[in-house]
């Protein structure tokens, strides 16, 4: 497993460039199963999840093309319905093929996905979706098969709000007969997102206070579309460049998606200008104590706590910070501790103790923000920090240790 080795107490500056959503481009990839017509998709990053998904589709019958961040789909004929093992528990996102294989092939076979392990993370709203809508689910062990003739539309009431739930239901019902109803949807940006592409594909469909009404058509076509900004990379640049920056400029990004960050690095004393799409964020060595809650889109991102509580290790007074999405999304903490920071979780709740300084020590990487986490530590803290496991980082951050050397910081990969 690899390893990467940071320089402590490096002062960052310059400008960093934001690229396209991981989260946006894999619900994005998928949707190209919906049509025989070529789908383009522009600002891909280049990160390892994506990979992952590319190698699915080109399993499953899709052709193809890319050239640096494009990404040309033509999936015309079906190769196989099953897909493959090692590549579906890889990543929880594989389980966005469910709808689209569904919708336009009528069966597909794969194992229950895989992914960062902050939680159970179950695919029971995915599931029981799908079975409203007509499809027969069948779950041995590990293995799903579903099967459906045609999928028809369906109310569908999320018990609570799912991300990719509420993309994978999206995806079936363009193309089920009749109206679906998607009650209680997820409004995450990447949602929207995917929603827009949708209806540049033919997609009936309408959002409002009730939810996301979609009327199935028989057929899409094909499209371009550019995916949004990552706004999670960007948050995770905005707190390094609090913690451990000068001044930095993050560009590229997309600030009316990360109000609930942006009001929080505010409300601890960070100084920063917002642009249309770029925010020039300026360093500080102390910051006000904070209480956070994660919530859904426009709350507070699950993705951004952890690398807050290396803010808030900073802070005169203390922090706590309620993680109410998954239950086990405090793994960084034992590894933050070993830096010298003082954090205990006391149930769903992380209470963090402002401290004076922090100092490098041997971590290892848990899951992706985990990982990211740890790496803004490392440039913060006393000497060197060496973070190992860092292959989960990659699956989510594109360049990232590019990206933050030409910010100034000294990074290494270990035994090179
Ligand atoms: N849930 C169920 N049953 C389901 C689906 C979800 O009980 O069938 C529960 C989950 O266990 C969780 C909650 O509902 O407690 C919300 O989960 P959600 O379905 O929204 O999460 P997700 O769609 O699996 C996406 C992102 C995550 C991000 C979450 C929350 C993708 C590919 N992944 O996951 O991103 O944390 O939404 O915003 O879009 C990451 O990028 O590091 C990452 C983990």
């Amino acid at each position: 497993m690899r390893a990467i080795s940071i320089e402590g107490g490096k002062k960052l500056r310059g400008t960093v460039h934001i690229s396209g959503a991981k989260n946006a481009s894999l619900p994005q990839l998928a949707a190209s199963i919906l049509t025989p017509e070529t789908i383009l998709l522009e600002n891909v990053p280049r990160v390892a999840d994506v990979d992952t998904m590319k190698s699915l589709l080109i399993t499953l019958g899709a052709e193809l093309e890319e050239d640096s961040h494009r990404i040309k789909v033509k999936f015309e004929k079906l190769s196989t319905y099953e897909a493959p093992y090692a590549l579906t528990t890889r990543m929880r996102a594989s389980v966005l093929l469910l709808g689209p294989m569904l919708a336009r092939f009528g069966v597909v076979k794969m194992a229950r996905p895989g992914g960062c392990p902050i939680g159970r993370r179950p695919i029971n709203f995915h599931l029981e979706g799908l079975r409203k809508m007509g499809a027969e689910v069948v779950e041995e062990g590990e293995t799903v098969v579903a099967r459906a003739e045609r999928l028809r539309g369906a109310r569908i009431r999320f018990p609570r709000i799912s991300v990719t739930g509420t993309e994978n239901i999206m995806m079936a019902a363009v193309l089920a007969k009749g109206e679906t109803l998607i009650e209680n949807p997820a409004m995450e940006p990447e949602v929207v997102d995917l929603y827009n592409m949708l209806k540049k594909m033919g997609a009936e469909m309408e959002w409002n206070r009730d939810g996301i009404h979609i009327q199935g058509v028989s057929q899409l076509r094909g499209t371009s579309h550019r995916v949004i900004p990552d706004r999670i990379e960007a948050g995770t640049f905005a707190v390094a460049a609090a913690v451990a920056g000068e001044e930095v400029e993050i560009k590229g990004a997309e600030p009316s998606h990360m109000e609930a960050v942006l009001e929080k690095l505010r409300e601890a004393g960070v100084e920063m200008e917002v642009r249309q799409d770029s925010i020039l964020v300026r360093g500080r060595e102390r910051f006000f104590p904070l209480h956070i809650e994660t919530k859904e889109y426009p709350g507070f991102p699950t993705d951004m706590q952890a690398q807050f509580m290396v803010l808030l290790s900073f802070a005169d007074g203390t922090s706590t910070i309620k993680e109410t999405i998954f239950e086990n999304r405090f793994r960084h903490v034992a590894e933050l501790n070993k830096m010298g920071t003082r954090i205990r979780v006391d149930g769903n709740t992380a209470i963090i103790e402002g401290i004076d300084e922090l100092r490098g020590a041997e971590v290892v990487a848990t899951d992706l923000r985990a990982s990211a986490c740890l790496v803004l530590a490392g440039l913060v803290a006393e000497g060197t920090t060496v973070v190992r496991d860092i292959h989960h980082l990659e699956r989510g951050y594109e360049d990232f240790f590019e990206k933050l050397k030409a910010l100034g910081a000294t990074i290494k990969e270990e035994g090179k």
